[in-house]
């Protein structure tokens, strides 16, 4: 794995059958591939300077796998758990086990699909959700991640808010 010292490391998970993207019910998913995808968020990573990498697995235990891995290499993860998400204690578990921001993301909104759908096993333990943006959620993911890890302490509208009420002193 490279080693990029200074720079914030993300990594991206993609589970079961988004390597299907593109051809993969495509009026509700979108005619993107994951390469698409991935080409598109390395672009956002380095314009952000991030260090960036992507995983994608059909396979539950590989995922859980590649989240242990990650626990003290990557101080950032984004994660589409695909039909995992409605199912997979495992995956949840692993992810229980990292002490850094999570963000989960679903290309549809899936609150508004069928109602198996409407469980997610992780939303409770993540830091952020992004649901039904199709490809563009991952960038968002991406940039609201990379807001986080450089100003934890502050979120973005709350300092903007802040800002506001300064403008607004005599
Ligand atoms: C998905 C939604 C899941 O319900 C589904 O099983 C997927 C993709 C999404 O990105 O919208 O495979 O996670």
């Amino acid at each position: 794995m490279a080693e990029k010292v200074g720079q914030h490391k993300i990594l991206v998970i993609h589970g079961p059958n988004l390597n299907m993207l593109g051809t993969r019910e495509p009026e509700i998913y979108g005619h993107r591939t994951l390469e698409e995808i991935n080409a598109a968020l390395k672009a956002q990573a380095d314009r952000l300077g991030l260090h960036m990498e992507t995983f994608q697995s059909n396979h539950e235990g590989e995922i859980v796998d590649q989240i242990q891995q990650a626990r003290d290499s990557f101080d950032g993860i984004i994660i589409n758990p695909a039909a995992y998400t409605h199912t997979s204690i495992a995956i949840r578990d692993a992810l229980s086990l990292l002490n850094i921001p999570l963000i989960e993301i679903h290309l549809s909104n899936t609150t508004k699909r069928e109602a198996f759908r409407h469980t997610s096993l992780i939303s409770d333990i993540v830091t952020a959700r992004i649901s039904g943006f199709g490809p563009q959620g991952y960038l968002l993911a991406l940039e609201g991640l990379a807001q986080l890890l450089t100003k934890p302490e502050r979120p973005a509208l709350e300092s903007q808010a802040t800002e506001d009420s300064n403008h607004e002193k005599p």
